[in-house]
């Protein structure tokens, strides 16, 4: 919809200068002026939807959408995990609030090194040693002291309730759950507490629309409602879950536990074209590479490329390629080394890269980074969730969490139906080993006790002339910051509605390995031929991210709920 901003809405139709009119586009979304939550559940967002009805804010809807997924959406939604809110309250100002995992105390910089001297992934692909220490709980408990309007436990208990009275299980969960308790694999089974809590009572499989009821978890989330985030960091749960490791080889402790702190942090800020990108600083590293990219793409006048074409293409996988090179050379967390961040996102540093790309030919990975690659040859899962608030006064929140695999270290801690994190394997396993398949050895990003593992995820909220255009995020590992880095472009470059910015087929190309990877019938072949014959190595295959966003109408102001088709349980809440 290029002409938008030229446009003026009339019930259907669009009139514009010149006086024609065109049709509005059928599907803009769910639209409301009174608020709404976006998310990966539809139970979860008509929970948030409610605070918001019962008069709460965009964070009392967020914390409460955050309990709620970690119910109904427990391969990503979690209370064992960790991630990252951006709020931004209707005077304009933003914030935003880091609860990343920590490395244990106990946790050494080469403990996933197997006896071959190799990165051993089985450790932190399941089992005790995988988890970081949590973060999510202290993280809505700080975000909500800060902003919440709601007393804490009226935005934790609808939860808590939830998981008590139990829901219907979709397709996809059913699904999931029947996958993790297979007998002949299941990541799960390995875990008594895990089959305990997400087994069918009496065996069997999961089927659509059973009911599954998580009692345990019912009883944590009630405790974390009537007695704070104590209840789990030094209260009960905690000594469950210090128990609970100490009698199956893992680290976190007491101490870990008591000793975590979720952190207020000035969001990273660039400007696009005219638009002002708000998103997250370090531990992330998707903030930063994101107005970098953006930056990269504004010195070279991305707009004047037509979407999709294979010259926009060409030029935006080579913007990604310089930041994703710039995020393995220089990010990780902000409170053990130092991040270059004001100079990887200014706009010198853009224009000086943006000098390097050849508009004719794609550059080589290798090459560009030869002074970091130590190695030749030697993949990332997938499961995280991002979800957008936005309530009746303008307030939003833009929050992305994690397990970081699909449910995570598949543990549950025995009596607490609560899931723990397999964030560990963020950090950078291998000291001193960055490969041309992708593994990243850099200093920056190894691991220390009380150390945050640098993070891609990328919640983002984009604002012009100081109104809120888009808030937007994805799960998706290494990706995440391509796709919102496309959806930003849909939105900015290219003035597509939120609808068809999330619906556009994405691309990724993360530095290393050298590849173009673009969504199942994302281009036609002549577009493949001519990427193919500027160098490209592309893929077009899969699906890539799933961006529950808001976009607001930048001339009526009713903000849309965009619910990503590319999940089944995605759904923008019922309006208000
Ligand atoms: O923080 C990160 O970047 C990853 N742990 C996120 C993992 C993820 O997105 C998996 N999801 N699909």
């Amino acid at each position: 919809m290029r002409i938008l901003s030229l446009a003026i809405a009339v019930g259907g139709l669009l009139w514009a200068p010149g006086g024609y009119t065109v049709q509005v586009p059928t599907d803009l979304g769910v639209g409301s002026k009174t608020g709404l939550v976006v998310s990966n559940s539809d139970i979860a967002s008509d929970l948030g939807a409610a605070v918001l009805a019962r008069g709460g804010n965009a964070v009392d809807a967020a914390v409460a959408t955050a309990f709620a997924l970690a119910v109904t959406y427990p391969s990503a939604g979690n209370l064992g995990g960790g991630g990252f809110m951006i709020v931004r309250t209707p005077d304009g100002k933003a914030t935003s609030f880091d609860y990343r995992e920590v490395a244990p105390g106990r946790a050494t910089p080469t403990m996933y090194l197997g006896q071959d001297g190799n990165i051993d992934r089985s450790l932190t692909a399941a089992g005790y040693l995988a988890p970081g220490v949590p973060g999510t709980v202290r993280g809505m408990a700080l975000a909500h002291q800060k902003f919440g309007k709601l007393a804490w436990k009226d935005v934790v208990m609808p939860a808590a309730e939830l998981a008590e009275k139990g829901f219907p299980l979709s397709a996809s969960l059913a699904r999931g759950l029947n996958n993790e308790l297979r007998s002949e694999g299941g990541p799960m089974r390995r875990f008594p507490a895990s089959v305990a809590a997400y087994g069918k009572p009496g065996g069997g499989v999961w089927a659509a629309g059973d009911r599954i009821v998580l009692t345990d978890l019912a009883a944590s989330l009630k405790a974390i409602a009537t007695d704070g985030p104590d209840a789990f960091y030094t209260g009960p749960i905690a000594d469950r879950i210090a128990e609970d490791m100490a009698a199956n080889g893992g680290l976190i402790t007491k101490t870990d536990l008591a000793g975590y702190r979720a952190k207020e942090r000035a969001p990273v800020k660039g400007t696009f074209l005219g638009y002002e990108v708000i998103s997250m600083p370090p531990p992330s590293s998707g903030g930063t590479a994101l107005i970098e990219m953006l930056n990269i793409l504004e010195a070279i006048e991305i707009q004047k490329k037509a979407q999709a074409s294979p010259e926009a293409l060409h030029l935006v996988t080579e913007a990604m390629r310089r930041a994703y090179l710039d995020r393995a050379r220089f990010l990780g967390d902000p409170d053990f080394v130092e991040v270059p961040v004001s100079r990887l996102t200014s706009k010198p540093h853009a224009r000086d890269l943006a000098k390097t790309i050849d508009p004719a030919r794609a550059s080589s990975s290798a090459e560009l980074g030869k002074d970091i690659i130590t190695a030749g040859q030697a993949p990332e899962p997938d499961d995280t969730t991002h979800f957008s608030v936005v309530d009746k006064n303008g307030m939003a929140v833009s929050n992305t969490y994690t397990l970081e695999g699909g449910y995570g270290s598949h543990v549950v801690i025995k009596g607490t139906g609560i899931l723990l994190n397999n964030e560990m394997g963020d950090f950078n396993r291998k000291p001193g080993t960055t490969n041309l398949t992708g593994d990243i050895g850099t200093a920056a990003n190894v691991i220390a006790p009380g150390k945050r593992m640098l993070s891609n995820m990328t919640p983002t909220m984009v604002t012009r002339d100081g109104k809120l255009a888009l808030v937007t995020g994805s799960p998706g590992g290494r990706t995440i910051i391509n796709t919102v880095v496309n959806i930003v472009l849909n939105v900015t470059a290219w003035k597509m509605t939120g609808r068809e910015a999330v619906d556009a087929p994405r691309t990724h190309h993360q530095w290393l390995p050298d590849r173009l990877q673009i969504e199942a019938n994302g281009v036609s072949e002549a577009t493949l031929a001519k990427l193919k014959a500027l160098g490209h190595d592309v893929r077009m295959q899969g699906t890539q991210g799933s961006a529950q966003s808001i976009w607001i109408h930048p001339i009526t102001g009713t903000a849309f709920g965009v619910a990503d088709m590319r999940s089944d349980t995605a759904k923008a809440s019922k309006p208000n």
